[in-house]
């Protein structure tokens, strides 16, 4: 949050998301340590330099006593984050049940879990109710921070209520919310039985903005009106800190990690998958494609090796549990299949590599595969992008990814869930020439270190400025 070189910041920004940048483990009675949190919404945001910046959001763990919650927030403060406390029937119904279980996989065209259908359906009033106390338990926070002149944005489908609890509390507070996943279109939308007031309450907030073309909200492009006032909503490409990464390969430290992997596998091409463990990414998918390549390429067998470095992810709920052991079967049986004593094809790590051994592992990889079935942006394709100024690797990129917009032309774009086109495109990538890499290379990699995370915060708030004081002249008149 300190600007290093003296000069003023711009503006104080309350960035209100679920997840805090950090998540608290618990050490003692009063003492925690802060682990830094996985995923996009974090990644960017911690991107965002030119901020006087106070992040609300909840730390990833339920501390029912008063010394705890009181330790916490001291340490957090230290990392300018305030906490929402969250309880445990809360969390079990806002966050593993209607944020995970409904909003996310309806939000990226995966329709509710088949066996779970009936009970998600059942269950629904009481996770929607629980959505709306959360959503009112961080509008409360907010304002016991706000000061006058702030700006306010609220992050993601965890807090679609939010602009309306933060509006009926104070009109004139400036409020904005970004969605980092896709928008579903209005068909999907329209099946969820709380679609009105969620949408409504979203439009409470002077600007929506979201990673791609927001279909789910029909409007001019002024923006959508609703009860007589007008909300901007517009698309606002997300990225990277560029520099950061690029930064980090000259880190001694990195150097020599980079020249172990390089020993570790010399004589074979490093494939990389990096994702959550989540059932949007398409892990399953990618590794029955990678068995395919192998399977139709003998002369490959023994010359590539897929490292998947999976970090679990919402463990509670029952979902992501049973794609864990589906992914654990698919490696083995496909690794019985094709190692040998000495080698096996796939490396799968079920966890988070600090972030020094993630940029050694996208250096020295010659193939990314990013096979999402849909995803907002998707983040891991631009981190891979700044890293490959050495090697010039080729991306593999799902068409449903956000990415596929801003790195499609540099990338070779698949359809995830068409396995023989993903093998196809796994053969091409590795047999791809040196200068046919390096042109699509310098075309993602000027794309990654043109449009930053902080382009993307200045451009948001700058909008997000203007639209209040368009709304001001408006009503003046
Ligand atoms: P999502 O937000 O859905 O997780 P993104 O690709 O946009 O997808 O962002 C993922 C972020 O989480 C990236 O910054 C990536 O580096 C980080 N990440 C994902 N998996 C791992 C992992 N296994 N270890 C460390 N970081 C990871
Ligand atoms: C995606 C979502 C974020 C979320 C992240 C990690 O990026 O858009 O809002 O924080 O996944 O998921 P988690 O449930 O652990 O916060």
């Amino acid at each position: 949050c300190e600007r290093q070189d003296g000069r003023p910041f711009r503006q104080r920004l309350l960035v209100v998301a679920n997840r805090l940048p950090v998540s608290a483990v618990r050490r003692g009675e009063d003492s925690w340590s802060l682990e830094i949190s996985a995923g996009g919404l974090v990644t960017a945001l911690l991107g965002v330099k030119e901020f006087e910046t106070r992040w609300i959001g909840w730390a990833g763990v339920n501390v029912p006593d008063e010394i705890g919650q009181k330790a916490l927030t001291k340490a957090l403060a230290e990392k300018w984050c305030i906490p929402v406390f969250l309880d445990e029937e809360i969390v079990h119904q806002y966050y593993n049940g209607y944020c995970n279980n409904i909003l996310w996989p309806l939000f990226h065209y995966l329709g509710l879990p088949q066996e779970d259908r009936l009970a998600t359906t059942r269950s629904f009033q009481s996770q929607f109710a629980a959505y709306k106390k959360a959503n009112q338990m961080f509008a409360d926070v907010v304002n016991m921070h706000y000061e006058e002149g702030d700006v306010v944005w609220c992050h993601d489908y965890h807090l679609m209520y939010l602009p309306e609890c933060l509006k009926n509390h104070n009109n004139n507070m400036k409020v904005g919310w970004f969605l980092h996943t896709p928008f579903p279109s209005s068909e999907i939308h329209r099946t969820l039985p709380s679609r009105s007031e969620l949408l409504r309450s979203v439009l409470a907030a002077d600007l929506v903005g979201a990673c791609t073309r927001i279909l789910g909200i029909e409007g001019t492009p002024e923006g959508v009106e609703d009860q007589g006032r007008l909300t901007r909503v517009a698309a606002f490409p997300i990225g990277i800190d560029s520099l950061r990464f690029q930064n980090a390969l000259l880190v001694p430290q990195v150097q020599e990690h980079i020249k172990e992997l390089k020993e570790r596998f010399s004589g074979r091409k490093v494939m990389l998958g990096v994702d959550r463990l989540d059932m949007i990414k398409g892990i399953p998918q990618k590794i029955l494609a990678f068995e395919k390549f192998l399977e139709e390429n003998p002369n490959w067998r023994d010359k590539v090796v897929l490292l998947q470095i999976a970090v679990p992810t919402r463990t509670d709920v029952p979902e992501y549990q049973k794609l864990t052991s589906q992914v654990h079967e698919i490696v083995g049986r496909i690794n019985g299949r094709f190692g040998s004593l000495t080698a096996v094809p796939i490396h799968h790590l079920d966890r988070s590599l600090d972030f020094h051994a993630l940029c050694a592992l996208y250096a020295v990889t010659d193939v990314a595969l990013v096979t999402s079935l849909r995803d907002g942006m998707n983040l891991v394709s631009y981190e891979f992008v700044a890293c490959q100024e050495a090697k010039k690797g080729v991306l593999i990129l799902s068409e449903f990814a956000g990415a596929a917009q801003s790195l499609g032309a540099g990338a070779i774009l698949v359809n995830p869930w068409n396995i023989t086109e993903v093998a196809a495109s796994i053969a091409q990538a590795l047999n791809m020439s040196a200068e046919e890499r390096e042109k699509r290379h310098q075309h993602n990699f000027h794309h990654v270190t043109k449009h930053t995370a902080q382009e993307w915060a200045e451009m948001f708030v700058s909008e997000l400025n203007d639209t209040v004081v368009e709304a001001q002249l408006r009503t003046s008149k």
